[in-house]
């Protein structure tokens, strides 16, 4: 007995598709979408939270005027927080730096020297770069943490933190 005929077309299979098109959505390829779209989301989400957490942690704040202190001259000021002092120094016309106050031997609040082009603590002597916060003598164990500044316009703003 002979085998019936098929009249499928070449490289087709029993409904008509063909297995190598790649149009065809398996089951497989579905679940694997879907877990693609799920692991983004969460991707998306974690680094949202992280955003979130490091916006918190160094808010945006405007800290001066451009113009509001000479070169060479200081405004104290608070970052991140309401009780976290920083200073701030005009450097050059157009350059300003800023550093946490609280040196970092016991704490005590760093004063703006510039005869010295450093920052000085009163309390054991210790003093500070202006170009980086590294100690220049005395016992502080680490450099002052800097403030991280941007000028929009005529505002100064903190916008972060950075212990190097
Ligand atoms: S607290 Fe600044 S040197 Fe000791």
């Amino acid at each position: 007995m002979e085998k019936p005929q098929t009249t499928e077309p070449a490289g087709t299979d029993s409904r008509g598709a063909d297995p190598n098109d790649g149009t065809k959505v398996t089951r497989r390829s579905f679940g694997k979408a879907i877990a693609g779209g799920i692991g983004a989301l969460i991707v998306a989400s974690l680094w949202g939270l992280r955003e979130w957490y490091h916006r918190r942690l160094n808010p945006i704040r405007v800290i001066a005027q451009t113009n509001e202190i000479p070169v060479r001259g200081s405004k104290i000021f608070q970052y991140p927080t309401d009780i976290a002092p920083c200073i701030l120094v005009r450097t050059t016309e157009t350059e300003y730096v800023a550093y946490s106050r609280l040196c970092t031997h016991n704490s005590c609040p760093v004063f703006w020297r510039p005869e010295d082009n450093a920052f000085a603590c009163p309390c054991h002597g210790g003093m500070f770069s202006i170009t980086n916060g590294a100690v220049l003598q005395g016992p502080p164990p680490r450099p002052l943490p800097r403030v991280l500044l941007e000028i929009r316009g005529d505002d100064i703003l903190a916008v972060g933190m950075s212990n190097t």
